[in-house]
């Protein structure tokens, strides 16, 4: 995850409110949703319970002010399933992103899945529909930094393709005055088998 958001251009096409192929639990009827100010709190409830050092509210409404795009993945509640936190439509906040793009590329800010639902392939799943948007942008990068100690999330990236290029020193705080390293990973988007949607890297 970014430190914090920076200035971008607007977000434009996204996958859209449809059961996808590649959903990894077939069963739940999932739609990608564009976040807006109404739903800052829910995400911000996630944001909490994801993170030791989480996003602040600014965070995510400098985001959708800066036009970047900030996007929930909803999914139909199960039967028995009671969503929290609770949405005006009952359906489920499995989990979002945050992206920035660049001229040829775009920086992943910010990505997250509910803890209640993590292990069930969405973060993949968000990440197949980030490339998928990111081609559709024109990018050739998609770049992301991440705390060295988080090591799920360098695991998905890992196993995604990225590849470690650099460290950027003390990039994140990490409790009283203590900072913590980020490592900076990049995926190429130029070859078309570099990335196979649902799966590793080439
Ligand atoms: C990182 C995160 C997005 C992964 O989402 P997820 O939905 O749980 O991940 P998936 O189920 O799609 O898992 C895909 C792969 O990621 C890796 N992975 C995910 N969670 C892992 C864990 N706890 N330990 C080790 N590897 C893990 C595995 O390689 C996994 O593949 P596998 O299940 O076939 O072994 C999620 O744990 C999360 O939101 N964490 C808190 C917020 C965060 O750290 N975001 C990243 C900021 S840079």
């Amino acid at each position: 995850m970014s430190a914090a958001p920076d200035t971008g251009t607007p977000a434009a096409w996204w996958p859209g409110q449809q059961t996808l192929p590649t959903a990894p639990v077939a069963d739940r009827r999932i739609a990608f949703v564009p976040m807006t100010l109404a739903d800052l709190d829910a995400v911000h409830e996630v944001e909490k319970r994801a993170y030791p050092h989480p996003w602040t509210p600014k965070h995510f409404r400098d985001s959708l002010q800066a036009g970047y795009p900030v996007v929930m993945l909803l999914g139909q509640a199960l039967p028995g399933e009671m969503p929290s936190p609770a949405r005006s439509d009952g359906r489920v906040l499995l989990g979002y992103l945050v992206a920035m793009p660049g001229v040829d590329e775009v920086h992943l800010l910010n990505i997250t899945v509910a803890p209640a639902f993590q292990r069930q392939g969405w973060g993949r799943f968000l990440l197949d529909a980030l490339v998928l948007w990111s081609r559709g942008q024109r990018a050739q990068w998609l770049w992301l930094e991440v705390r060295q100690s988080n090591q799920p999330a360098r695991h998905l990236y890992e196993r995604y393709g990225f590849t470690a290029v650099g460290v950027r020193k003390g990039y994140y705080p990490a409790g009283h005055l203590a900072r913590e390293d980020a490592v900076v990973m990049s995926l190429d988007l130029r070859t078309p088998g570099a990335v196979q949607p649902g799966g590793e890297g080439a």
